[in-house]
């Protein structure tokens, strides 16, 4: 590292009250207004911040932007502080920063983890050109109980996926030249661990889970994150089995530095720390700053208590002189690769900003990223896709005309005169945009006086009906946690009212989350996934509505049946008494009175304009040799009549273990373009090490014996056959 020794000569140098202030990050009150002032310490002042930027108290601001003011304090730290150390700046660029990307759940549905580089990527260097160096993103919360908001910031319910997606998002962000490029910002993967584990759905609620699920399910996208070189972690604000995660030591330093070997910084969810009160793990704040600090988290956001007590607790013994170095090291070994003790200012002025912020590139890229992320669920009828002429649609319902909520949740900083509207998408892509009429039918939560008589009179005029209905924006994400996941009433009553005048109607969903469908929506003769697509949203919907994209997209998380399934993921496990799917009623099995307990959609589904059927499972042996391989095939036809662009997913399910297993799981997965009438054979190569699990010791472990493999559409259906892994003679599994 070519500034070890400048960074050994700092810590030297340093008191330890400057020590404490490069481990505290407060909200940057210069460049994000209107700011609420903490009458205790003045820290949303500016003008106190610059004197605590001065007496070096202070060493990184987050979610303040912009090149011109970014210069003007960096210039306040690297030339009238003592030390002259550079500020660290950091922002939530959690699905782009100018140029507003899909949320990174419908991102998920694209599958494509060369989409999600490529718009981390971007993302990145309008985050790097506006004067920042760390993304608190990518969220690597494995989405299992679809109630908790915040699933909407991360990549679905499977482990792969996401394992994929962090990889993708963390390298994106930080790009293939190093973290000095200019182009670079630091990822933060995050939450650390389990947030997304929250009982019922409940935000910031308690977690209690079993050793093989944090290890199997929660935590492998974190160790995904650091394999792909991310230098920041950030803590999460649950506990973990009784410890809260911003205190707990064996996360954070036993499994995340000793297993992982991690080498960045640990940076506390806003007042985490100081939240081990409220916890009931730490007495006061001094308690709270030792406790934290201890277990491993360097660098405390927004609560001042490292700077208020990490001095006095190394005074007094607590903690001790080589932890509290050992932290600085790690933020300003950051730093450097950062490359900011080479140029504090990484280049950027306000030309550049003003060139890659919000670029032509960006906003195709983000029309693109939105198509792709596009779920087609039902499609009866063909009624999709829909005519650009001789064709008279009408456009129902609160998010017919609306721009409010096209980004989703988590933005702050996108160029609001550049959100695209359905109505805007659909005018542009109509050969006779006359025959368009909008009706909003409905609010969101509440009814619209005169709403739907006036919008059954546009369906009573119209041959289509495109009903553009869900959640909104505010009803994902961080806190947003709700008891049932469906549409809300006085859009279900919309959707009845629409059905019973007989008109084909095309549902279009908008939605941070898997819904539970029913009545009209359900039924309704098409259906569709549209998310939060981003700024180009009414483009990128068109595009597919019209045909001029297929859909491609397919469901990151399982749509239940009902809400009261939740938590609910694919991989599920068989249980010992198995309901039989194909079976109505059956007694003293694992099951719902109301309901079966599969998805209505299931993970990885959606359908094409074509027509993708399945042949059998080719083998070449039903053996898999302990040190060797086994390629699994599949001839994929399109029976269609347009091009299909299918993803073929191979799961597997070990049948016997010395733990119990999920039913399925997915291990792979591989695009495939098919003309109508066009087939395609399809290979994929299984090792041995793909099938194992955390087995009891807590280790990672692969057992011989009859494997089930599915190639498939999606997780409740494909073609299926077995075979069995030869082990090694001499393994036991310890019964
Ligand atoms: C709280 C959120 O949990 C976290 O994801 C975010 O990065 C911080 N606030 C900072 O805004």
């Amino acid at each position: 590292m070519r500034h070890r020794e400048r960074i050994e000569a700092l810590i030297a140098a340093m008191t330890i009250e400057e020590k404490a202030g490069q481990l505290n990050l407060l909200a940057d009150p210069f460049r994000w207004l209107p700011m609420a002032v903490n009458p205790l310490d003045g820290t949303g002042d500016p003008a106190r911040v610059t004197t605590l930027i001065r007496e070096g108290k202070v060493g990184s601001l987050f979610n303040g932007i912009g090149a011109k003011a970014g210069r003007e304090i960096q210039r306040v730290a690297v030339e009238e502080s003592r030390l002259k150390i550079p500020l660290l700046f950091a922002a939530d660029v959690v699905h782009g920063l100018s140029t507003i990307f899909p949320v990174p759940l419908a991102e998920a549905a694209a599958f494509d983890v060369e989409l999600a580089y490529r718009t981390a990527r971007a993302a990145a260097v309008e985050t790097a050109a506006s004067a920042v160096h760390q993304t608190y993103a990518p969220m690597v919360d494995v989405a299992r109980d679809q109630r908790w908001g915040r699933n909407v910031e991360g990549g679905g319910e499977d482990v792969l996926l996401n394992n994929l997606l962090a990889t993708a998002r963390v390298r994106g962000f930080q790009g293939d030249k190093g973290l000095d490029d200019r182009d670079a910002v630091l990822a933060t993967a995050k939450h650390m661990a389990g947030y997304s584990a929250a009982i019922g759905g409940v935000d910031y609620n308690t977690t209690d889970m079993s050793e093989q699920t944090l290890r199997g399910v929660f935590l492998p996208p974190f160790k995904a994150s650091v394999d792909a070189g991310s230098l920041s972690i950030m803590s999460a604000f649950n506990d973990v089995n009784g410890i809260p995660a911003s205190g707990n030591r064996r996360l954070l330093t036993d499994i995340l530095r000793g297993e992982w070997g991690f080498e960045g910084f640990v940076v506390s969810d806003y007042t985490s720390e100081q939240e081990l009160i409220a916890h009931g793990f730490a007495e006061d704040g001094r308690d709270a700053a030792r406790l934290a600090f201890q277990a491993g988290v360097d660098v405390s956001m927004v609560s001042g208590l490292y700077m208020e007590h990490l001095p006095g607790l190394v005074q007094s013994g607590e903690v001790s002189m080589a932890r509290l170095d050992e932290a600085v090291r790690r933020v300003l070994t950051v730093k450097a690769a950062l490359g900011l003790f080479d140029d504090p200012y990484r280049g950027t002025d306000e030309r550049r900003e003003k060139a890659v912020v919000g670029s032509r590139e960006h906003i195709a890229l983000s029309r693109e990223a939105g198509r792709k992320s596009i779920v087609l669920l039902k499609n009866d009828g063909d009624l999709l896709p829909l005519k650009k002429s001789g064709q008279r649609i009408a456009l129902i319902g609160p998010f017919a005309d609306d721009v409010d909520n096209v980004w989703g949740p988590w933005t702050i900083w996108g160029a609001p005169e550049r959100r695209v509207s359905l109505e805007t998408g659909f005018r542009a892509a109509m050969a006779d945009p006359a025959l368009l009429t909008i009706a909003r039918g409905s609010d969101v939560e509440t009814p619209l006086a005169g709403g739907i008589e006036a919008a059954v009179a546009a369906a009573q005029g119209a041959d289509i009906v495109v009903l553009a209905i869900g959640e909104s924006a505010r009803m994902s994400g961080e806190a947003q946690s709700r008891t049932e996941i469906v549409v809300p009433a006085p859009q279900q009553a919309l959707a009845e009212a629409i059905a019973a005048t007989g008109k084909p109607v095309v549902v279009l969903l908008r939605n941070g989350r898997a819904l539970a469908l029913s009545g009209a929506v359900r039924n309704a003769p098409a259906l569709v996934v549209s998310w939060f697509l981003g700024e180009q949203m009414g483009h990128a919907v068109a595009d597919v509505l019209f045909g001029d994209h297929g859909p491609t997209g397919r469901l990151p998380v399982s749509f239940p049946h009902r809400s009261g399934q939740q938590p609910y993921s694919y991989d599920r496990k068989t249980t010992g008494r198995p309901a039989d799917p194909a079976l109505e009623t059956q007694e003293y099995v694992s099951r719902y009175r109301e309901t079966p307990n599969t998805a209505l959609y299931a993970f990885g589904y959606g359908l094409t304009y074509g027509q993708a059927t399945y042949g059998e499972v080719e083998m070449a042996s039903a053996e898999l040799p302990w040190a060797g391989h086994l390629e699994v095939a599949i001839t994929v036809t399109n029976t269609g009549a347009r091009t299909a662009e299918e993803l073929v997913q191979l799961y597997i399910h070990d049948r016997v273990a010395s733990l119990t297993q999920p039913g399925r799981l997915l291990k792979d997965f591989k695009r495939v373009s098919l003309r109508p009438g066009e087939s395609k054979r399809v290979a994929f190569t299984l090792h041995p090490s793909q099938l194992g699990f955390i087995g009891a010791d807590e280790r990672y472990r692969v057992e011989p014996g009859l494997f089930d493999v599915w190639l498939a559409p999606h997780a409740q259906g494909g073609s299926t056959a077995t075979f069995r892994l030869v082990g090694p003679p001499s393994v036991s599994d310890g019964r």
